[in-house]
C-alpha cells in the first residue's frame, strides 16, 4: 500500500477501507508517512467528509496508536467528562471533585487552551506545584488511592491524535466534524473510562457555531462511544457568552473555589450541577435526574466536594495554602474596572471576543507551546438579559501591561452590545443526546 494512493482516493471522494485507514495512521504515528502527506490527507478528509464507518475505523486506529489504559483492575467503574472547548469553562474543576466525593471514581486526562478556548491543564497550573504530567503508573495509583485524577494527556496515549491535532492546527483543518469526533473519542477510548459525559458547546465561542452542527457532532460521538462499549451522553450547551464571570486561568480557579464553597455565578453553578448529575446517573449513583441533582447539591453544601478538591491538589503536588487562601494565587499588577458606556439590556457578550481579549492579555496562546501568563484575564459583571446602568462597572480587566490592557478594553467594549428592549436570556443547555 502507498500513502499517495490513500491520499488520491480521499481526494477523489472515495471511501477508505479499514486497512487503508490503519495503514495511514500507523505509518504517520511511526514517522514513516511525513507531515506533508498527512496534511494533504487531512485536507482531503476535511473537504470530502467521511462516512460513519470511516469515522469509526479512524477513531479506533487513532485510539490504538498508543497505550489503551485499562482501569478495571483499579476501580470497578470510572467516569470522565469532556468539553469540546469554550470560554470561561472551568466546569471540570468543580464537577470532577464533586462526583468523586459521591464515591464515583473520576479519571480525567485534560488539555491545554488554544486560541480563544481555555484549557483545564493551564488553569490547574495556576496552583503552584500542581503537576499535570503524571505517568500512567501515577495516574492509576492516585485513582486507586483517592478516586480522582486531573492531569494532562500522557505521551503514550493516542499519539496519532497529538501529531494530527498539531498538524490540523496549522493547516486549517480543525473545524471538521469527522476529524473532531475521531480526535476526541480516540483519546476518550484510550483513557479507559467506562462512561463519559460530553459537554458539546455551540455558539460564537465554540468550534460548532450552529446548533445543527453541534447536534451532528454530539450524535456522532455518542454513537461511536456506545459502539465501543462506553456509556456516553452528550449535553449541548450555550457558548455565545462566557460561562460564569471569570475568564483567565487564576481568575477561573478562584471562581471554581468560590463555587465549591457554594458561591460563584448562578449560571456556572447550575451548569456544574447538571453535568455532575449526568455523571452520577451514568455511574448508577442516582436513579433519576432529581435524585442526581439532590445528591450533587448535598455534596456541594456538605463541603465534601471542596474537601475532595483539596485532596486532589495535594496528591498532585499542589501547595494547598494557595487554594485555602486564594488571595495568595498570582495577581495581575493592573486591575481596571471599565464602566458601561450606556444603559440598557445586555444583548450579547461575544464569547469569542472575550476569549481573544484574554489571549491578547497573555492569558492564552495563539499557537501551541506559547508561554502564558496565568494571572491575567477578565471578569464580566453582567450576563445577557441583565439590565445595565450607564457608568456602573461592566467588566474588570486584570493585566500586566498597559498597552495590552488598552487593547483588551477595546475588544471587551466591542464584545458587549445593548438593547433598549428587554432581551431573553439564552438557555444554558439546548439538548441532551443519548442512545
Ligand atoms: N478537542 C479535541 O481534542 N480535538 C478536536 O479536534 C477539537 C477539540
Amino acid at each position: 500500500m502507498h500513502a499517495v494512493d490513500v491520499i488520491a482516493k480521499k481526494r477523489d471522494g472515495g471511501e477508505l477501507s479499514r486497512e487503508e485507514i490503519e495503514f495511514f495512521i500507523q505509518g504517520y504515528t511511526r514517522g514513516e508517512i511525513p507531515d506533508y502527506q498527512a496534511a494533504a490527507w487531512l485536507m482531503a478528509a476535511y473537504l470530502h467528509g467521511m462516512t460513519d464507518r470511516e469515522i469509526h475505523d479512524l477513531t479506533l486506529a487513532m485510539a490504538h496508536s498508543g497505550d489503551m489504559l485499562d482501569l478495571k483492575d483499579i476501580v470497578p467503574f470510572a467516569v470522565d467528562k469532556h468539553s469540546t472547548g469554550g470560554v470561561g469553562d472551568k466546569v471540570s474543576l468543580v464537577v470532577a471533585p464533586l462526583v468523586a466525593a459521591c464515591g464515583m471514581p473520576v479519571a480525567k486526562m485534560t488539555g491545554r487552551g488554544l486560541g480563544f478556548s481555555g484549557g483545564t491543564v493551564d488553569k490547574l497550573e495556576s496552583i503552584p506545584g500542581y503537576r499535570t504530567d503524571l505517568s500512567e503508573a501515577e495516574f492509576k495509583a492516585q485513582l486507586e488511592k483517592i478516586g480522582i485524577v486531573l492531569t494532562g494527556q500522557s505521551a503514550e496515549l493516542a499519539p496519532a491524535d497529538r501529531k494530527l491535532y498539531a498538524l490540523r492546527d496549522v493547516t486549517a483543518t480543525v473545524d471538521s466534524i469527522p476529524l473532531i469526533v475521531s480526535s476526541i473519542m480516540s483519546k476518550k477510548l484510550a483513557a479507559g473510562a467506562d462512561a463519559i459525559v460530553l459537554d458539546v458547546k455551540t455558539g460564537n465561542g465554540a468550534f460548532m457555531k450552529t446548533l445543527e452542527d453541534a447536534e451532528t457532532l454530539a450524535e456522532a460521538m455518542v454513537h461511536l462511544g456506545n459502539q465501543a462499549g462506553q456509556r456516553v451522553v452528550a449535553l449541548i450547551s450555550d457558548m455565545n457568552q462566557p460561562l460564569g464571570w471569570a475568564v483567565g486561568n487564576t481568575l477561573e480557579v478562584r471562581e471554581a473555589i468560590n463555587t465549591l464553597h457554594e458561591g460563584g455565578p448562578a449560571d456556572f453553578r447550575e451548569h456544574c450541577m447538571v453535568v455532575a448529575a449526568e455523571m452520577l446517573m451514568l455511574g448508577n449513583k442516582a436513579s433519576d435526574t432529581n435524585a442526581a441533582l439532590t445528591l450533587a447539591l448535598e455534596t456541594l453544601s456538605s463541603g465534601a466536594a471542596w474537601h475532595k478538591f483539596g485532596e486532589l491538589v495535594e496528591a498532585q503536588g499542589g501547595d494547598v495554602r494557595y487554594i485555602e487562601e486564594p488571595e495568595r494565587l498570582p495577581q495581575a499588577r493592573l486591575i481596571e474596572p471599565v464602566p458601561a458606556p450606556r444603559s440598557g439590556y445586555l444583548a450579547a457578550v461575544n464569547a469569542a471576543e472575550v476569549g481573544m481579549a484574554v489571549v491578547e492579555l497573555g492569558g492564552g496562546r495563539e499557537k501551541k507551546g506559547d508561554p502564558i501568563d496565568h494571572s491575567v484575564g477578565v471578569i464580566v459583571h453582567y450576563k445577557v438579559g441583565d439590565l445595565v446602568q450607564k457608568d456602573t462597572p461592566l467588566f474588570t480587566i486584570h493585566a500586566n501591561d498597559e498597552a495590552k490592557l488598552a487593547a483588551a478594553r477595546n475588544r471587551m467594549l466591542v464584545a458587549h452590545t445593548f438593547s433598549d428592549a428587554p432581551v431573553q436570556r439564552p438557555p444554558l443547555f439546548y439538548r441532551r443526546v443519548a442512545e
